[in-house]
């Protein structure tokens, strides 16, 4: 859903926001573009884009290396409202800006580091009101960083000037170097225009650094403005360990989301719930459990310790006892499913349908009140209503090319430890002996008998135990 602006109207030609997209990600030290990491199953790119569409606001987004990751994927997510410029090379933060400048027409230009997921639609209300209001030429967000700020520019300001010094520059103290740099800014075009000419290359680095706008402001007594916001909302994620912290934040941000929905979680610490998932109320999640985009999970259910629900659908009150894996598939109201259940690919597991210890389903549908309750593997089968599958039974669908389907009709009953080699069908009512090989249809309302007939012979051991061969042995051994 959209959110609607509290600045002045025609938000669309008052902003135009760029993200920076384009870095090497060096420190990321993954040979790939952090921009292209999901964090609670969301890459770090789309995190400021999906904020700025629900803003409203008209959006460049520089890419440069690895652009063809980095472009699919917000395509992929936000189909029409990006424009794409290329940074063919990197050659820092000004760099990129510049590289941008064909594509501007708005009044002021909205800068944003494309590394700063934690950003929230309020600071970008908050920065845009204040700059039209105070008529800033230039505005910008800090934050107040009690540990030690590594990487971050310093916001040195002195009430006659104000600069950012970056990391690598500053020798000032610690005390001096606590407000930094958040990596958002909010500029008038003209202004940007020519100033971006004034821009000097760092020769260490051989950059152009979008930083230094603000001493360059600054210097020519135009209006620099600054807000001030936590550091949690503005990290920026250069390591993995930067990573590693602001997805922590971000999960707490997503299950604090679903406690007010009414939710319960036993251990929040040690849950993920990522973006795009729905919950139900009342539902209650155990410790461990790890919940995927795209999952729905209705009202009622439980899942318990240690269980994955992947790209998966539950209905109400469904049951999943502790260290199942549910992958793409969809459970139906009231079923119970483990626990070490590991159920794959299949698109219903109905309601009431009971699945215990140690089976795995796979690309099957099971029909409602249906039982699977011990160690059986089901792949490739279409099992009816009311049907109980014996302990240890096994559905054998792979012939070494291709896979075949095992067709279980309503009310049938499987004996235990069966081998129903498909194709194969059991007609409604039916049964099967335990320890079958099923390799023939079994017809309705028929009881299928598959196995060697036992043999029993009388006093067998005793005529065993007096054979001299025997006797000879029994001596032996003493
Ligand atoms: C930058 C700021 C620093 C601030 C910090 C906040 C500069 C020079 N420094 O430092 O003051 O405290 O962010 O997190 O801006 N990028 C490009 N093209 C390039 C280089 C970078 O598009 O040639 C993109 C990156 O992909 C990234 C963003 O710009 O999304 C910021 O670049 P990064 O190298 O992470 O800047 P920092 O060193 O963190
Ligand atoms: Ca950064």
């Amino acid at each position: 859903m959209k959110e609607s602006l509290t600045f002045p109207s025609q938000a669309e030609t008052l902003v135009q926001a760029i993200v920076l997209a384009a870095g090497k990600s060096t420190r990321f030290a993954m040979g790939s573009s952090k921009l292209a990491f999901p964090l609670c199953g969301r890459e770090m790119v789309l995190y400021p884009v999906s904020l700025l569409e629900s803003l409203s606001l008209p959006t460049i987004i520089v890419t440069g290396y690895q652009k063809d990751i980095v472009t699919q994927l917000i395509q992929a997510a936000h189909p029409q409202s990006v424009v794409f410029v290329e940074q063919v090379e990197q050659r820092g933060t000004g760099h990129a800006v510049m590289c941008t400048q064909t594509e501007w027409h708005a009044e002021h230009l909205l800068i944003i580091n494309g590394d700063m997921p934690l950003i929230t639609s309020e600071l970008i209300q908050q920065l845009i009101n204040e700059h039209c209001k105070t008529q800033a030429t230039v505005s910008f967000v800090t934050a107040a960083c009690l540990e030690y700020p590594h990487g971050y520019g310093r916001v040195i300001n002195n009430g006659q000037k104000i600069q950012i010094i970056e990391a690598r520059d500053f020798t000032g103290t610690r005390q001096e170097g606590q407000c930094i740099n958040a990596g958002v800014y909010l500029i008038n075009r003209e202004f940007l225009q020519d100033a971006l000419t004034h821009l000097n290359l760092h020769e260490n680095s051989q950059e152009w650094y979008i930083t230094d706008l603000i001493d360059i402001t600054s210097k020519a007594g135009k209006k620099v403005h600054t807000i001030e916001t936590d550091f949690d909302t503005i990290r920026g994620i250069n390591t993995i360990s930067e990573l590693a912290t602001a997805e922590k934040i971000i999960r707490e941000r997503i299950i604090t989301h679903w406690m007010k929905k009414g939710v319960y979680f036993e251990q929040p610490e040690t849950t993920i719930i990522e973006h795009d998932v729905i919950i139900g109320p009342a539902t209650r999640i155990g410790a461990g459990v790890h919940i995927t985009k795209g999952s729905r999970i209705g009202a009622r259910c439980t899942i318990g310790n240690h269980s994955t629900i992947d790209a998966s659908t539950l209905a109400d009150q469904v049951t999943i006892l502790p260290h199942c894996v549910i992958a793409q598939s969809e459970i139906h109201d009231h079923a119970t499913i483990g626990p070490f259940a590991h159920i794959r690919n299949t698109h219903s597991i109905h309601e009431r349908a009971t699945i215990g210890n140690f089976v795995e389903i796979s690309n099957s549908t099971v029909g409602a009140y249906t039982k699977a309750k011990h160690l059986s593997y089901i792949g490739n089968a279409i099992i009816g209503e009311r049907v109980n599958i014996g302990a240890g039974t096994i559905t054998c669908n792979y012939d070494g090319v291709r896979k075949h389907v095992t067709t279980i009709k309503d009310n049938v009953k499987v004996g235990s430890n069966n081998c129903l080699i498909a194709p194969v069908v059991l007609e409604q009512n039916s049964m099967t002996a335990a320890g079958s090989v099923i390799t023939q249809n079994v017809p309705r309302d028929a009881l299928a008998i598959a196995r060697a007939h036992q043999v029993n012979k009388e006093n067998y051991t005793k005529r065993f135990e007096s054979t001299p061969s025997f006797v000879a042995a029994a001596v032996h051994e003493k």
